[in-house]
């Protein structure tokens, strides 16, 4: 039996499900994989918890139960690097550092773990979105995995991989890569206003704390960045156009504020709604890469193609060129992306 030590940075929604998920899977990541997974802290924004024996399950379960209630952690936090070098110290070896956090500026904290011989899991997209010259060294590190951060659980990212892996070139890559932006449009389908469908869409837990995250693109760029940069394009922000589903005058308002004027976006997008029903389209708000450029944006969507109906990403390549492969699904939400997190580190553990 393997007992890694695991390093949580996060404590949202996908890091309380992650913790869930250690304890109720222990039996079968045991059986299937000879694996322990000994959580020895766990970090938020302000404060955490460590524990250098590993934390006890119903620890571990106290804790997602206290913070769900807004609780803090434990006492204050040293820096990010600081922890990884008090685990070093503490003579943990083999250790993987997780980070499920939606934070700038983490690369610090990986340089030290991969440093340190410790795997890195990465559910938060920014350190594999930044300048190609930061991010290049995340790319193709066999001790660093990130299959949440496109598709939450679903294998998109293993399946790019095994595409790569077996020397078929990629073409395109195209989808609908955002379910918050999946469940407006299908709103949006059904005769309700822009506003409206972001109000449910904040109110149901979809978008990120500040909507504009999603309605900017900004998520979705990262995602196409992240898949076509796998894909064998060094690319840059500037190489994926963005189409923002909100007015420049919007974009500094405190959040409140922002919802509150919204509606400004009403009449325009019900024009488009209806321009693309006319000529038998839906709109989608889809993302597309080929030849290292790109577009992220809404765009009418004839009713019979694929993506009008289904939320999945797409793969032409040399093989799969007039069928491309195709890999859709219930894609997000906590539970499935904190899965693929820990499929990430099962697998670091199984092939690392
Ligand atoms: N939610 C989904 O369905 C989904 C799907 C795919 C990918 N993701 C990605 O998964 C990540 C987490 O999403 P989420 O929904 O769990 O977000 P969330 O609920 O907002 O949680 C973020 C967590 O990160 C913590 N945090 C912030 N700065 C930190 C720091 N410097 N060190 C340690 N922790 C820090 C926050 O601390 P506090 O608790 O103190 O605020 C919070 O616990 C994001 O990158 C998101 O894009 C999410």
């Amino acid at each position: 039996m393997k007992h890694i030590p695991v390093i949580l940075f996060g404590a949202g929604g996908v890091g309380r499900a992650l913790l869930w998920q250690i304890v109720v899977s222990r039996p079968v990541v045991a059986g299937r994989n000879q694996i322990v997974f000994n959580v020895v802290a766990v970090v938020d924004s302000r404060s955490w918890v460590w524990a250098p024996a590993g934390l006890a399950d119903d620890q571990l379960l106290a804790l997602v139960a206290a913070k769900a209630e807004g609780q803090r952690l434990g006492p204050e936090r040293p820096g990010n690097v600081e922890i990884v070098e008090q685990a070093a110290a503490a003579g943990l070896e083999g250790a993987l550092v997780v980070d499920v956090t939606a934070e700038a500026g983490m690369e610090p904290l990986l340089d030290r773990a991969l440093a340190s011989g410790y795997g890195v899991v990465l559910a938060n997209k920014k350190p594999l979105a930044g300048p190609w010259s930061t991010a290049q060294r995340y790319y193709n590190n066999p001790r660093l995995r990130h299959e949440s951060t496109v598709g939450g659980g679903q294998p998109v990212i293993a399946t790019l991989r095994y595409l790569l892996d077996t020397n078929d070139p990629i073409f395109r890559i195209e989808g609908q890569m955002s379910g918050t932006l999946g469940y407006i449009c299908g709103r949006l389908d059904e005769g309700v206003p822009f506003s409206q469908a972001v109000a449910e869409a904040r109110a149901n837990g979809y978008t990120e704390p500040d909507p504009r995250e999603d309605l900017g693109g900004l998520d979705v760029r990262r995602k196409i960045m992240i898949l076509g940069r796998m894909a064998g394009w060094p690319l840059e922000e500037a190489d994926i156009t963005i189409e923002t589903l909100y007015p420049p005058a919007l974009a500094s308002l405190p959040v409140e504020a922002f919802m509150a004027k919204i509606g400004v976006m009403d009449g325009p997008i019900r024009e488009r709604v209806a321009a693309a029903r006319a000529a038998g389209a839906l709109l989608r708000y889809t993302a597309e890469l080929e030849a290292g450029v790109g577009s992220v944006g809404l765009k009418p969507v004839s009713r019979e193609e694929p993506l009008a109906n289904l939320k999945y990403i797409s793969f032409r390549t040399a093989l799969y060129n007039d069928q491309p492969m195709m890999i859709g699904g219930k894609g997000a939400g906590v539970e499935m992306t904190a899965a693929g997190v820990l499929g990430d580190m099962i697998g670091l553990v199984r092939e690392g």
